[in-house]
């Protein structure tokens, strides 16, 4: 495709933060190449922010490097596929830091990844798209369980970041993934460097394969991906955003309020539950702490769900939920 219809193409129809391209776009990347995106993401990015040469890694079956070629601007790629399907991708784990990214890297004002999804199981890059040996089959990050894959993605994040110019762009693709039924973020899960650009929302066409798995299920249909942009403001800062898991039980919890902490005893005790075992329940934890009057309390937050209609006054010193 030439290069002034890219852009009048780009700038007629990726106007807002929704991107929707029915067409994967001309002839852009190995169209056998499994979990490849429409290169008019890359094409979108590069136009929007003006950049001048642009590096990926997960660079795959090559879109991003065909549309670079189109628009007559530099790239350079890297895969864990031990032949590239493109002269400007070199074969290179992101996980190996023995290795360092090539100059081009350093070089360019936007960085691209599209990293597999991990745990996305109908789709395989090694022995599939690509034949390894045990070492980079084990580097697959496709093939890694959810949260070491996610690592390994939070890891190509950082690394992709700190080879960055200042000033230059970070663009991730990431989906959001449900397998047996259980449903994973990849964004939320995502470690994000730098300043936070902008988000879009790349909506999927032909994504038969949810329909298939969730149509007798109460589930929504996936039917897109995101799209996240961030800056590098200084060549010494790494900014980042982790995103982490807690688990703490609400009655050790400073947001929660005696109304919550006893109401969640009482749902938890179920059918009606005397006073004293109440009490037994929320004794332990931190609730409680500085608090002498906290029996009180605990009897005037049950008197308070009673009137609102939230608990039932069962009998003498005897409670549930309504
Ligand atoms: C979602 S695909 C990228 C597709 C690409 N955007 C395209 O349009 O063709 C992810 C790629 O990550 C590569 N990959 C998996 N683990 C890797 C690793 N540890 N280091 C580098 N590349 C890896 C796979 O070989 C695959 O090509």
């Amino acid at each position: 495709m030439k290069k002034e219809e890219i852009i009048k193409y780009v700038n007629e129809h990726a106007t807002s933060t929704i991107l929707s391209f029915p067409d994967r776009g001309s002839s852009w990347g190995s169209s056998s190449y499994r979990g490849n995106f429409s290169g008019w993401i890359p094409a979108t990015i590069i136009v929007r922010y003006g950049c001048k040469s642009v590096s990926e890694i997960f660079a795959g079956g090559g879109t991003t490097s065909d549309v670079c070629r189109d628009l007559e601007i530099p790239y350079c790629g890297i895969d864990l596929n031990p032949n590239p399907v493109r002269p400007d991708i070199s074969v290179m784990d992101i996980l190996d830091y023995t290795k360092d990214l090539p100059d081009g890297f350093y070089q360019s004002d936007l960085q691209i990844l599209h990293p597999p999804y991990p745990g996305i199981n109908d789709i395989h890059y090694s022995n599939h798209m690509w034949k390894g040996d045990s070492r980079s089959i084990s580097a697959d990050i496709q093939e890694m369980p959810w949260e070491k894959g996610m690592h390994a993605v939070n890891q190509a994040m950082m690394r992709g970041y700190a080879a960055m110019p200042k000033g230059a762009y970070q663009a991730v693709v990431v989906g959001d993934i449900r397998q047996k039924g259980i449903f994973r973020s990849m964004l939320t899960n995502l470690t994000l460097p730098g300043e936070q650009v902008q988000v879009l929302i790349k909506k999927q066409h032909n994504t038969s394969s949810g329909r298939k798995y969730y149509a007798n299920h109460k589930f929504f249909f996936i039917e897109h991906e995101y799209v996240v942009i961030t800056k590098k403001p200084s060549g010494y800062e790494i900014a980042f955003v982790v995103p982490q898991h807690h688990v703490m039980d609400i009655r050790d919890s400073k947001c929660a309020t005696w109304k919550d902490v006893v109401y969640a005893v009482l749902q938890q005790l179920g059918a009606s539950a005397s006073l004293d075992k109440i009490y037994e329940e929320i004794e332990p934890h931190k609730k409680t702490q500085g608090n002498p009057h906290w029996k009180a309390k605990v009897r005037q937050t049950l008197q308070m769900l009673a009137k609102t209609g939230s608990a039932t006054h069962v009998a003498y010193g005897k409670w549930c939920v309504a």
